[in-house]
């Protein structure tokens, strides 16, 4: 026992409250690490942090993240905390850039003053802005659009600059849609609001929301809704780990996309809710929304050959388990 503590990788997870930080938290303890929590509650929850303990800080205070890694001398960190919601990012960009950048600058340098040297991080496919071809590769033109997908990509940079002395590797993991849940129903989806498609397709057919708003449907599209490329909130969790493993032996800065590689409609998904739920989903159809690009689709093949990793659950199996999520009455 002694042994297995002593032995065990403490890895710092900010934001590890919250959606995707949460999975991965269960990910690290079922993969043999100690994950620590670092958040401010702001968007996140604490009945989500099950695997470690909770240290409740902000991720611009460099003296609270200071105190927390003092104290548990963490391998490496992921980061995860950040503002995501991109109507609010227009209204309040400032805030936006304060919590993506300046606390990311925050924690780097106090990563680099306690010689904590592995960082995984959230990144984003909104740092693609409107791709004119799909799918997107690490090289298509990076062109944000609004203010959350700015500061996303200004974090980026500043971990590039961070690891330019070989002081800082990192893994930035460019996710597409995460979605689903954890299949054991530990821990799932909880925003308020929720933006994200999946759960208001669930609450609208369970009666527990509005009855869906189905943004524009003369895209040019097969069904003319949007194409997305939702990948399994599990799978991403996996391919954390595998980033970790990966920079024991790959030092420097690396940027992945996160994806499936498949594409699916908004209806597609609706389909896929009925069936899953056997209800009907009240839908109202509502103009487009300003910046929706009507297909983002990865091209995965890169974080596939690095990492060794690939998805494996459908689009089934995640509006299966995230019904599942929403139906045990945990959020
Ligand atoms: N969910 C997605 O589909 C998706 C897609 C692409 C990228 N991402 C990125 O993944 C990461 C996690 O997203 P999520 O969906 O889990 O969001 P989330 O809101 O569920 O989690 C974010 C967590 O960060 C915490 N946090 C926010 N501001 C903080 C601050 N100032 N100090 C400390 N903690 C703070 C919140 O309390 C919350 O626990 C984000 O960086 C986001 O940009 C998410």
């Amino acid at each position: 026992m002694l042994l297995s503590c002593m032995t065990t990788k403490t890895i710092l997870v900010t934001g590890g409250a919250g959606y995707v930080g949460s999975h991965a938290c269960k990910a690290l303890a079922q993969a043999g690490f100690q994950p620590v929590v670092f958040d401010n509650l702001n968007t996140g929850h604490r009945e989500l942090v099950k695997w470690g303990p909770l240290e409740i800080g902000d991720i611009c205070d460099a003296d609270a993240i200071r105190a927390v890694m003092a104290h548990y001398k963490p391998a490496a960190v992921m980061h995860f905390a950040a503002l995501t919601v991109v109507s609010e990012s227009v209204s309040h960009p400032a805030r936006y850039f304060r919590t993506n950048v300046d606390g990311t600058a925050a924690l780097l340098a106090v990563m680099r003053a306690h010689g904590v040297g592995k960082l995984i991080v959230s990144g984003t496919c909104a740092v693609y802005g409107l791709p004119a071809d799909n799918p997107i590769t690490e090289t298509t033109a990076i062109a944000p659009i609004n203010p959350y997908g700015e500061s996303k990509l200004a974090m980026e940079r500043l971990v590039a600059e961070a690891g330019k002395d070989g002081a800082v590797s990192s893994v930035v993991l460019r996710y597409f849609n995460a979605a689903g849940a954890d299949p054991d129903g530990e821990t799932g989806e909880w925003h308020e609001p929720e933006t994200h498609l999946i759960p208001n397709v669930l609450r609208a057919a369970a009666g527990t929301g509005e009855p869906l708003k189905l943004y524009g449907e003369d895209y040019p599209t097969p069904d003319g809704t949007c194409i997305r490329d939702y990948i399994h909130v599990c799978d991403i969790a996996d391919a954390h780990i595998a980033a970790l493993t990966y920079l024991d032996t790959n030092p420097g800065g690396h940027i992945f996309n996160l994806g499936c590689g498949t594409g699916f409609s908004v209806r597609q998904v609706i389909d896929t809710a009925r069936m899953v739920t056997g209800l009907p989903i009240p839908i109202t159809i509502a103009p487009r929304r300003a910046g929706d690009s009507p297909i983002l689709v990865a091209n995965a093949s890169k974080v596939k050959n690095a990492l060794g990793w690939s998805p494996h659950a459908t689009l089934l199996d995640q509006v299966r388990d995230a019904w599942k999520w929403e139906q045990s009455g945990k959020r």
